[in-house]
């Protein structure tokens, strides 16, 4: 019998009733029974100063361990001007650093993303990608999780509706243990 996979997810977004907190919601709910997804709130990572990198805030001391107490991670990333947001980029950079202790250094990864636009955060999961290339992350190239017009699948409460939408992230958390398992597999 092989073991539960536990899987950190954040969102990079500090809203309230942010679309990207609530597909980590929707993603709680379809969570094979194989693995546990925790969430971790980016709220209160101070912004990343290299003068104070020895001396990390509590927060971000929380969310290193965090990161390396699970086995994978869930990233759902927001689109700001075409990219992905601050907090989230903040958060990624804090976590690599003092060179030397990132902590998301051989992390699988699955990434997903909700926005107003058309594209649904493409060009913020692309630009994501790029940065997972030097932090040294393993991300799932597929299903990509674009969800786009978000302000149509949500309702009033901001909570996911769209069936096929819940379907992707089912099947996104489905590849992103197979993938752990077999990264896991060629490390043993
Ligand atoms: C500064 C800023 C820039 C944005 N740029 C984009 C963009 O490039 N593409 C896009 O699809 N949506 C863009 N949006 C709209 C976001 O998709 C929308 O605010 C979304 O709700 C943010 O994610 P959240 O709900 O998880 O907070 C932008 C919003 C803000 C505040």
């Amino acid at each position: 019998m092989t073991s539960k996979l536990s899987i950190l997810g954040f969102a990079g977004s500090l809203r309230q009733g942010s679309y990207n907190k609530a597909i980590l919601r929707a993603a709680l709910e379809v969570v094979p029974s194989d693995a546990e997804l925790e969430i971790f709130d980016l709220a209160g990572i101070p912004l990343f100063n290299q003068d104070m990198e020895n001396q990390p805030a509590e927060k971000l001391k929380e969310f290193k361990a965090a990161i390396r107490a699970a086995d994978a991670l869930l990233i759902a990333t927001p689109e700001y001007n075409y990219s992905m947001p601050g907090v989230l980029k903040n958060a990624l950079d804090s976590a690599s650093r003092p060179y030397g202790d990132n902590a998301l250094d051989g992390k699988p990864v699955a990434i997903m993303g909700a926005s107003i636009g058309m594209l649904g955060t493409a060009r913020a999961q692309y630009h994501l990608r790029q940065s997972c290339v030097f932090l040294n992350m393993y991300p799932l190239n597929q299903p990509e999780v674009m969800i786009a017009n978000a302000m149509e699948r949500f309702d009033t409460q901001g909570n996911l509706t769209d069936e096929k939408a819940k379907v992707l992230i089912r099947q996104l958390l489905e590849g992103l243990i197979a993938w752990t398992r077999q990264l896991q597999k060629g490390r043993a």
